[in-house]
């Protein structure tokens, strides 16, 4: 199966930013910029806290709501946290986890990236388990080895249905919010590993069918050329996420 089966999947993340009216003008920009394209999923990931009124404002519309993280248990004395049924009621459809940051400064680990993924899962949201190795791995030519551990430690014991749930995003820490994107060359190597990583441990045609976005300095300029690249899939967009002119310029450029 080629990469025209797979509906490439672009997806803003807001990080910590945007207030309730914040969100609401950019919501709102980008469903009017983005209604007339199809073929493409668009999903936005604001806060925790702004979640319900955007879900109000892209009702009906092809933009889809993503969280940004989530806990695991569903409900009792875990002060601060937020469970995946309640994601669910808000309106999400996927959940991002283990992003880079998120195992930087929080302490997530491919053991809680694993729980999480299990959890979105079990209440049938879906999974964007994100990987990506530090520019000391790359220089020390640990990248492969620690793309398997994410891969591999973020979806152990997943069943080949609910691999295809969920979406892997690729992002190399040294790319996120630096400027310095990953060359097509660069992120179509990880993403073809990522695929073989998957061919091994499921099947050729599971891994033929998942998505692996790119994340890491994507922008309006250098969007088609990674999503020309044959093993990715979207991309996962922070800064960039945060206009609505670029974030849509983004999504037409994907397609
Ligand atoms: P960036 O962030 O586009 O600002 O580099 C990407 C991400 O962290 O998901």
């Amino acid at each position: 199966m080629g990469r025209t089966m797979r509906t490439p999947i672009i997806a803003g993340n807001w990080k910590l930013n945007n207030t309730i009216s914040e969100a609401v003008a950019l919501t709102t920009a980008l469903k009017d910029l983005v209604a007339d394209c199809t073929g493409v999923e668009i999903i936005v990931a604001p806060t925790f806290t702004a979640l319900a009124t955007v879900s109000d404002v892209i009702k009906g519309s092809n933009i889809r709501l993503a969280a940004q993280d989530v806990y695991w248990e569903e409900s009792g004395a875990f002060t601060g946290e937020v469970s995946v049924p309640m994601l669910k009621d808000v309106g999400c459809d996927y959940v991002i986890i283990g992003h880079s940051e998120r195992r930087q400064y929080f302490g997530e680990t491919n053991e809680s990236v694993n729980q999480k993924a299990k959890a979105v899962l079990s209440h049938d949201l879906q999974p964007i388990v994100c990987v990506g190795e530090q520019l000391e791995d790359r220089e020390a030519g640990r990248t492969e080895e620690v793309i398997n551990d994410h891969v591999t430690g973020g979806i152990a014991g997943l069943s080949a249905a609910q691999l295809l749930s969920g979406v892997i995003a690729y992002e190399p820490v040294w790319a996120i919010g630096t400027g310095k994107t990953a060359t097509p060359a660069q992120a179509q190597e990880v993403h073809g590993y990522i695929r073989k990583l998957l061919k091994d441990a499921y099947s050729d045609e599971i891994a033929s069918q998942i998505r692996i976005q790119y994340g890491g300095s994507v922008k309006p300029e250098n969007a088609a050329e990674l999503m020309a690249q044959p093993d990715v899939d979207g991309a996962l967009v922070g800064g960039a996420s945060l206009q609505a002119e670029s974030f849509a310029q983004i999504v037409k450029n994907a397609l």
